[in-house]
């Protein structure tokens, strides 16, 4: 076995017990977290701070016998490095003054990684930190998603705002993408030249979209990710989560070329099994909510989860982020028994 289970995982190997990581493991269950939060000011503050989002990175590894590590960052810190005004409200979530059609020429692409060099510090650190056996994941938003933000200003249940702008501006819907994913190529590849040993793309708002939509917004650009970060680092292990992608997830397998799949928790785990290409990595896929309510019910469906994966490599996750009021005693039962077999 190589030394990282989970870059072995995501090169094929089947190992004896799943690695296991958690997304967004760094985050408000800790009191840890909390604590370091609430001396940074504002959130993105955190996340340009390298000694503090080394700090906050390392959290979860202190307390759980966990596989990997995530950059602590934001998929918000690429329309915040493109110029866009950014900010995180407590308690309302991101907060983006909305690109127009005139305003997307006036972003700044050219900026993007020397932006982000406080980031690209903590990535190092990180490398410098970490245990040999740890990997290192670093990550950025996949174009749809942050465009979702960008163009709607926050949040939204149907993405209504820019699926309409993509429709009645397919010119400068086109540009902003473009801008993205050329952005993104530049932030991971600077992010694996850093020390980052795999990165993810984290397409959260996979759903919602009709099948013409999800093969131009969605897979077109992860392709081109995946292609142009390849292209400067040659082998470079990449997992994508296209969260929602239902239908759609065999064929964004199959075109985008990414090492590994992550799950989100609506997919069927018999669906996974009989669709996905037999030696297809996968990642996931606990609903959170299993880990806030703890108990038998938690340990029946992480057995069933490993189970379904048995012939496969797998990486153990959730099948979305955890939540705040997650209990720290049910993340210690998840990973003990992800671990003890
Ligand atoms: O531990 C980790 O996983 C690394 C850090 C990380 C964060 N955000 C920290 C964070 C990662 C990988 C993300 C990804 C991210 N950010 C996604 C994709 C994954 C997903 O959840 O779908 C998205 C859509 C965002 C955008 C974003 N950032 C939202 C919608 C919010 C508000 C929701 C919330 O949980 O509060 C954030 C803020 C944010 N990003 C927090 C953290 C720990 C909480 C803010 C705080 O601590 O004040």
């Amino acid at each position: 076995m190589s030394l990282k289970p989970l870059l072995a995982t995501l090169r094929g190997e089947k190992l004896a017990r799943p690695p296991i990581w958690i997304m967004r493991q760094a985050g408000r269950y800790l009191p840890e977290y909390r604590e370091v939060r609430a001396k940074a000011g504002t959130f993105l503050d955190l996340c340009y701070t390298p000694d503090l989002a080394v700090e906050v990175t390392l959290q979860p590894l202190r307390r759980f016998d966990l596989d990997a590590a995530i950059l602590f960052s934001d998929i918000l810190v690429i329309p915040d490095a493109l110029g866009q005004k950014v900010r995180f409200e407590v308690g309302e979530g991101p907060l983006l003054e909305p690109v127009t059609a005139a305003s997307i020429a006036a972003l700044q692409p050219e900026r993007v990684v020397e932006r982000l060099a406080p980031v690209l510090e903590t990535v190092k650190r990180l490398r410098a930190a970490l245990a040999p056996d740890k990997t290192l994941i670093g990550f950025c938003g996949s174009p749809w998603t942050v465009a979702t933000y960008m163009i709607g200003g926050r949040g939204s249940p149907d993405q209504a705002a820019a699926r309409l702008f993509a429709l009645r501006e397919p010119q400068a819907f086109a540009a902003l993408m473009e801008m993205l994913v050329a952005s993104s190529v530049d932030y991971l590849v600077a992010q694996l030249q850093a020390g980052a040993d795999v990165v993810q793309l984290f397409e959260s708002w996979a759903l919602n979209l009709d099948d013409e939509n999800f093969a131009s917004h969605v897979i077109e650009p992860n392709r081109r990710i995946v292609e142009g970060v390849r292209q400067k680092v040659p082998g470079a292990p990449i997992i994508g989560f296209p969260r929602g992608a239902a239908g759609n997830l065999a064929r964004y397998a199959a075109q985008t070329g990414v090492d590994a799949l992550g799950l989100d928790y609506a997919t069927p785990l018999e669906f996974a099994r009989t669709h996905l290409p037999a030696a297809l990595p996968v990642q996931g896929n606990l609903d959170p909510l299993r880990l806030v309510a703890g108990g038998d019910q938690l340990d029946r469906r992480v057995d069933a989860i490993i189970a379904a994966f048995a012939d496969r490599p797998h990486i153990f996750n959730l099948g979305h982020g955890i939540v705040p009021d997650t209990p720290i005693a049910h993340v210690e039962r998840l990973v003990n028994r992800v671990k003890a077999g």
